[in-house]
């Protein structure tokens, strides 16, 4: 056993798990859905019988039925002493029958490579006899990728000199870093909800008390709230989004940006924004980055190639004024050694034509956005459906508040999705559901069509005092 949650944690993380009957099924379905999502890591002890049964309300026996079915599909095994311990997935969600070959997975929002990267990639394998007689990784960063990666942030109307620029090995690499280097344990961090869950997991990792602010999809980032965290938790970093947040796809709008910089700069917070998103646009056109006027010490930016150029490339980066690149190089190498250089001689060319590159990505996601919608609208058309101008993904709201039984329901039938909770920084998001549109239409398709003969099953089945109940407090 690595670790343990509380009753009162679970029963938050589970949040409105009652989704079917009978009880005890549905309470074992939702805590799988907390283990495949890895909010229940391997190795963690749920807690005992009478004292989960005692948080959620509910008689012993369901408990303890819901824990026997968890062992009959190996999530779980109970020992006499260590208790109920989540054990390691195995590669087919065990008590279900899907086929893993053909199975379409939504989890990710992973475009496909930039179709020029493989001949980029060989022309830069035509010079590895001298890149392999370097090195061949640095934990900074090579200079002409540096200074391609300051020019852009020049062009975007931020002046960068290559000193203010460390590259890493993807942006989620860039996340973890930055929290090492400015969080200690207990600190607080404003984090936008919903969110991109290993951004929260990092912080997390490094200490973090997160301080949730909803983004919505129509109405944006909720400055009022916005304004309140940051005047009354003083948080020591807010890590944001302002550039086709994911998964809501939304942008700040340039109100949105000033009021959050001043907000930050009055409760003396690193605002850390995820740029990693920022290029996606489809039809929104150019925005100022904003937060330009702000203490430059206050500001750490951070991008990556993994979207708009292919995520197999691991190639992130960090903005920051000079003395914090350098107390980031100092602490890097606890964490990794370096980028590899074949990796940074591809995007230093990658760079050199990027324009082209976002204008492909424009036309491939509107294709997969517009697809998406129509079959949404089609197959579904109780769902709210954004419309959303860039990014990867739509951030849908159902109609009623049944994302994990749905997840869980459309994975025995091939189609993998996350549910709205994994977005979530306290465990709401039950009445939506995030569906990238990086995927291919007929993919798109393929799964919307499942997920509309599942809603339907699970909505039937879904105790009615619930969904009224959820209707009426959601
Ligand atoms: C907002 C955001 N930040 C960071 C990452 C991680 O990016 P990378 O693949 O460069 O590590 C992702 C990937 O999905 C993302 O969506």
């Amino acid at each position: 056993m690595d670790s343990r949650v509380s009753a009162r944690a679970l029963a938050g993380a589970l949040g409105g798990w009652r989704t079917r009957e009978p009880a005890y099924e549905a309470l074992a379905d939702s805590i799988r859905l907390l283990c495949l999502d890895n909010r229940l890591a391997p190795g963690t002890a749920l807690p005992a019988e009478r004292e989960l049964a005692a948080a959620l309300r509910l008689s012993r026996s369901t408990v303890a039925a819901a824990y026997r079915s968890l062992r009959e599909t190996a999530h779980i095994a109970s020992t006499r002493g260590s208790g109920s311990v989540t054990l390691p997935l195995r590669r087919r969600d065990p008590g279900r029958h899907y086929a893993a070959e053909g199975a379409i997975d939504l989890q990710q929002a992973s475009p496909p490579a930039w179709p020029g990267l493989a001949g980029v990639m060989a022309e830069v394998a035509a010079s590895s006899a001298a890149l392999v007689a370097r090195v061949g990784y640095d934990v900074l960063g090579r200079a002409e990728l540096r200074a391609a990666i300051a020019e852009r942030y020049s062009q975007r109307g931020i002046p960068t000199s290559p000193a203010e620029v460390l590259v890493t090995t993807g942006a989620q690499s860039a996340i973890h870093l930055v929290a090492s280097v400015l969080l200690g344990r207990g600190d607080r961090v404003l984090i936008e909800t919903p969110t991109y869950p290993h951004a929260a997991d990092a912080l997390r990792r490094a200490g973090a008390r997160l301080v949730g602010v909803p983004v919505l999809t129509a109405g944006g980032w909720d400055l009022d709230r916005a304004e309140q965290a940051f005047a009354r938790t003083l948080p020591v970093m807010a890590y944001l989004m302002p550039d086709f947040q994911n998964p809501t796809g939304r942008s700040m709008s340039p109100h949105e940006r000033e009021v959050i910089l001043r907000a930050g700069e009055r409760a003396g917070s690193v605002l850390v924004l995820d740029e990693t998103t920022a290029d996606l646009d489809i039809d929104r056109g150019p925005v100022a980055a904003g937060f330009g006027d702000g203490d430059p010490a206050s500001v750490v930016r951070i991008g990556s190639l993994g979207k708009t150029v292919w995520g197999g490339l691991r190639v992130g980066w960090i903005r920051a004024e000079g003395d914090l690149v350098r107390r980031l190089v100092a602490a890097r190498p606890a964490h990794d050694l370096g980028t590899p250089e074949f990796e940074q001689a591809v995007a230093a060319a990658v760079l050199a034509d990027f324009g082209a590159i976002t204008a492909q990505r424009s036309t491939l996601l509107r294709e997969g956005r517009d697809s998406l919608a129509a079959v949404l609208a089609a197959e579904l058309p109780e769902w709210r459906i954004p419309h959303v101008q860039g990014g990867v993904s739509m951030w849908i709201e159902l109609d009623a508040a049944l994302s994990s039984a749905v997840v869980m329901d459309v994975r025995s039938h091939g189609v993998l999705l996350s549910a709205g909770p994994r977005f979530s920084v306290d465990g709401g998001h039950e009445r939506h559901l995030r569906i990238p549109f990086t995927a291919p239409p007929d993919e798109l398709h393929r799964a919307v069509v499942v997920l509309g003969e599942s809603w339907r099953r699970v909505r039937a089945g879904a105790p009615v005092s619930f969904v009224e109940q959820l209707e009426s407090v959601v």
